[in-house]
């Protein structure tokens, strides 16, 4: 990962500034998770999520999802997704506006991962039901570490925007 290429400079810089929007576009999100404790070694992950919302769908096939992750320990990696609402949850990137699936996303030690509209985000699909505004998902999200933390996602208007908070 260290190699230098001028062609590839580009799409790094255009991916680290889409990153930068999507930080900015989470930091104001509504803290209502759990900890899991603080009783951290060091070396252990210890995870908090945060500002996890669902814009209610459009339609009842598709719908997005996002969370902020905040380790305030070692190195973790978000491997999979599961919930009651879909069978088909996927992991995808936005590079250069274009959406990506992803296998995993690196937790990385004493750092975040966030997922915000325009840049990371969960994808359900084929979905049991409509989910509506008010409404709470069940999420299991899993780490490769940490295992099993399970959250629950509200869902918002469509065009709901978490600096607003609306
Ligand atoms: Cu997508």
């Amino acid at each position: 990962m260290r190699r230098r290429s001028g062609r590839r400079a580009r799409p790094l810089i255009l991916g680290a500034l889409v990153i930068a929007a999507a930080v900015s576009l989470a930091g104001c999100g509504s803290g209502d998770g759990d900890s899991a404790g603080s009783l951290s070694s060091p070396g252990r992950p210890d995870l908090r999520i945060t500002g996890a919302y669902m814009p209610a769908p459009s339609m009842a096939t598709m719908a997005a999802g996002f969370f902020t992750v905040t380790n305030s320990g070692g190195a973790d990696r978000l491997t999979s997704v599961t919930s009651d609402l879909s069978d088909d949850v996927t992991l995808h990137s936005t590079k250069d506006g274009a959406m990506e699936e992803e296998k995993s996303f690196a937790v990385p030690a004493h750092g975040t991962l966030d997922f915000a509209s325009g840049g990371n985000h969960l994808m359900f699909a084929k979905l049991t039901h409509k989910p509506r505004q008010g409404e709470k998902v069940a999420l299991e999200l899993h780490f490769a570490t940490s295992g099993t933390v399970r959250i629950s996602m509200p869902v918002k208007s469509a065009t709901y925007n978490p600096d607003s908070g609306h």
